[in-house]
Order: C-alpha cells, then structure tokens, then sequence
C-alpha cells in the first residue's frame, strides 16, 4: 500500500512500486496536457495541505513539487532558502518540523544540506515526508522523473545501456538512479568521471551485490558510442571541502555537439539541471538537438510528482496489486555463548591474568583496545585493567589485542558495544580466576543509543557538529560493515569514533 508511504529513498522502494508509479504518473502527464482534471485533480475541497521546505536552493524541484501539489488541489506553505526564517536564529530541524506539523500540514516536502535529514524528518513525523534532495545521500523523486523520461524515450527500463559523468562523487542524482536501475533485468552501467569524482565504493559495492555490470571507462568517447542514454551531471563545487577539487575537475567531462556524432541512433542526452553556465558540462548548442532530453525530463518533474503526492495521501493506488517494501525487525541476538574448556584460566603469557573477579576481552581486531577502554569508561570509571596486543599462544607470529578488566562485568548494552568496534571477539567471564562463562560476539543488527559512536560520514545529520542533536543509529550490513539508518554511509564498526 502506497497510503501513508515516504519516499526517502529508493532502496525503499521495490520494482513494482516504481513501475506503478511511472504508469500512473504516464497517465496523470496525459490528463495534464488534454487538461483534464477529473484524472489529476483528486484532493479538491479536501482541505489537505503541503509543506514545503527547501533548506538548499532549487528551481525544478521546489517549483515542479509546488505545481504538482496545487494540480493535485493541496495549498502550498513553506520556505524557499532559509533566509528570512528562524532558521537563522538557529532553530534545529525538530523544532521546525514540530511547527509545520502543528499547523495541520499533511505532507512534508524537504531539501537539505545534510546526509540523512529527510530519514530524520520521515520517523519523527507520521504524515508523509518527501526527499527533495538530502546533501550528497539521495534525491528520489529525481531518479522516478529520470526513470520515466528513459522509459519515455527507448519504451524500456530493462536491458539497457545507462551512462553517468561528471560528478559521480558528490550528485546524488546519480548515487539513486544507479541503485534504482539495479532493481531491472540487464542494465549495464557505463561511468565516466575525473578520476578526484569517481562513484563511490558503497554504490559499487551495492552494484556487484545486485549483480549490474559496471564498466569504467578511461575515454569518454568510447563511453559515448555504446551507450543509450548518457546521465550527465554538474560538478557539485558547493560541496567540496577542498577547492582544488573543482579546479581539478571542472573541465573533465564537457559534452559538445562533436560528441553527439559519435552517439547511437536512438541516443538521449540527460541531465538532472541546472547546468553551470561558466562551466558548462553540456554546452549550449546542445540544447537544440534533438536528442537532447533534459528539458522534456525537467517537465516530467510534475506528472511524477504529482502521482507520488497523490498515491502516499491515498489518492490513488487501491488497484496496485505487487510487491510492497517492508522493513523486517531486526534480530536482537548478537552472542554466541561457547563451551568453556577445564584449565582455561591461562589466557595469554605476556599479560597478568585476572586472579578474581572480572573480564577478558580477547581476539580483539588489533587497535581497537583503546577505543574499548575509552568507549567502556574504563579511566573514567577508575578501573583496574590490562590491555595491549599480545602475540597468539596457537601461532606465535600472528599478533591479537586483549583487554582485561578487574571486578567488572559488562552489560549487555555494553557487550554490543563492544561487537560494534570488534565483531568476532570473545568475552570471558572471570569469578575466583576461573573462566565461567564465554561468548563470541557478531556484529549486532541494530546499533542505536550508544554514546560516543559516531558516522563517519562528516555530513552526516547526527554529527555533533552540526548540534541536531538527533542520535547516531547503525544497521549491520556485513559482517564487519555497519550502515548509518540516516545517511546509509557504510563503514566498518572499529571506526564509529
Ligand atoms: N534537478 C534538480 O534537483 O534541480 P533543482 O536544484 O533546480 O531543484
């Protein structure tokens, strides 16, 4: 069911939910042209409202959502750049969203410049939350316009050649259409880029997971003959931390009329726009090609948008009959309690062992001691302990961390903490200097409300930084990978500090 849905991202949304989407939003793009709003026009006298909160500038988006949602017959409140608000004053985005919730809104339109915000906002408020662009994490509804203009052009989503340049690093335009495409059959993906703005090892990651064939390409030409639609992007300069970046690549990826030569009978050119006009990365003379579909793929922002509006406030979608995204619950058990051998008292030579009370810490990942007694309070708390890298009595050579700690028993709380840093660990539970009890630990599923851990992606809505003060949450995605619920920045757990 489409009723009540957000759409943060597209991971969350299944193959068949985006097709339903397109053949509705086919059929909305219809009535708007014959200008029939018996089939557009759905919320009328329904008294609903829209807010719409564009922390980051915007043209298409904010505009294409306004005229969707007024088709649709919503009014319109909001903000268009934060000058002029309180967010000036320095208001965090909980107190903002508390306000538009208070004054009856009954869905939340929203670009930010964090990673994550639009997650946030979607598990604070019960009313439908859009993504208009979340910093450099995602911009869905961009990708379901983009879907629907290639299917619009070659008539297919599946067995298709998709192109992506310029910046593949920092537009999350192309970080959601290639996880996106990933959902249909034998899309292969071509990627061009300097190589300062490469794709991301997370999104390349997710695209050998999903099976896509990805190809590199070193020429931009060759990249161009065997493509059928090419996805050009802006180079993002207003998120570079460093500007040598943009000097660096700002011309790597130009496209011209000479290229169009090279390009496939039924080739489209796209791109997500605004285009640079100092820096342009497909100049001008192109715009009147007519392979040429960034304008069409602009205009295709509003029947779009306006089938999503209309399916989450339950509008439409009673006859949508596939598969739905469900979110499973995760699995609480993250130890596994192993039989404890007579004599186990002797853990390591070169470390003292505990003679009382206390607890082993053993085949730590090495360095992750230290963030153990810093995480685990250990000084703070003015402990007794052990700790430092001790070579393996099984294999002399191979090397592991141990920490020890007297008169202390962990919680479970903080033996999750402790599977977070060092997935594959042993705890040893040590009365009257004899082993009692010993678990190995796994990655936990869920890692939230533990203090001191933080993503490692430093734009990231739960950095401290950026004083939101919105609790850092982490999803086991491998073994020893974890992924921020907010920003779905993958890292390993060893370095959440
Ligand atoms: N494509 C896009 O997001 O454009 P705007 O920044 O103008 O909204």
């Amino acid at each position: 069911m489409f009723t009540g849905k957000s759409i943060i991202d597209v991971h969350s949304l299944t193959r068949d939910e985006i097709e339903y989407i397109l053949t509705k939003a086919a059929e909305i793009k219809q009535a708007l042209q014959e200008k029939k709003p018996n089939v557009y026009n759905l919320a009328r006298n329904k008294e609903l409202l829209a807010a719409l909160l564009f922390y980051e500038n915007s043209t298409r988006t904010k505009n294409s959502f306004e005229i969707a949602a007024k088709r649709l017959g919503l009014e319109t409140v909001g903000f268009a750049g934060t000058e002029g608000t309180s967010v000036k004053k320095g208001e965090s985005l909980k107190h903002t969203l508390d306000m538009f919730h208070a004054y009856g809104c009954d869905v939340v339109i929203m670009r930010h410049h964090l990673d994550g915000a639009a997650k946030y906002a979607a598990d604070y408020l019960d009313i439908p939350v859009f993504n208009a662009g979340d910093g450099q994490h995602e911009h869905p509804t961009q990708t379901l316009l983009d879907l629907f203009t290639i299917k619009e052009h070659l008539g297919k989503l599946t067995g298709i050649d998709i192109g992506m340049g310029g910046d593949l690093k920092y537009g999350r335009t192309v970080h959601s259409l290639a996880i996106a495409l990933a959902k249909f059959r034998n899309v292969r993906l071509h990627l061009y880029s300097h190589k300062l703005l490469a794709m991301p090892k997370s999104i390349l990651t997710y695209l050998k997971e999903h099976k896509v064939k990805v190809t590199v390409h070193s020429s931009f030409e060759k990249m161009l003959k065997n493509v059928d639609v090419f996805y050009q992007t802006r180079i993002q300069k207003e998120r570079m931390p460093d500007p040598e970046e943009f000097e660096k690549a700002k011309d790597a990826c130009r496209f011209t009329l000479k290229h169009m030569e090279l390009t496939k009978k039924k080739f489209g050119i796209m791109h997500p726009l605004p285009i640079n006009k100092e820096y342009p990365s497909i100049e001008p003379d192109v715009d009147y090609h007519e392979k040429a579909l960034y304008k069409t793929q602009a205009g295709n922002g509003v029947p779009t948008r306006l089938a999503e509006i209309a399916l989450s406030l339950g509008l439409l979608g009673k006859d949508f009959k596939g598969k739905t995204h469900t979110e499973t619950a995760p699995k609480q058990t993250f130890m596994r309690e192993l039989k404890v051998k007579k004599q186990e008292k002797k853990t390591d030579q070169s470390l003292k062992p505990i003679r009382d009370e206390g607890t082993v810490i053993d085949h730590l990942q090495a360095g992750t001691a230290q963030k153990l007694m810093y995480l685990l309070k250990v000084e703070e708390r003015g402990d007794i302990y052990r700790g430092g890298t001790v070579r393996r009595l099984s294999n002399r050579r191979r090397l592991k961390a141990m920490l020890m700690i007297e008169s202390r028993t962990l919680t479970d709380d903080e033996m999750k903490v402790v599977a977070a840093i060092s997935p594959k660990c042993r705890v040893n539970t040590i009365q009257k200097g004899d082993v009692v009890k010993k678990v190995e630990l796994r990655m936990p599923e869920v890692i939230e409300n533990v203090k001191y851990l933080k993503c490692k992606n430093s734009n990231c809505i739960t950095r401290v930084e950026f004083q939101e003060h919105i609790t850092p949450k982490f999803i086991r995605a491998g073994k020893k990978i974890l992924r921020c619920h907010y920003c779905d920045h993958l890292q390993e757990g060893k370095d959440l500090l």
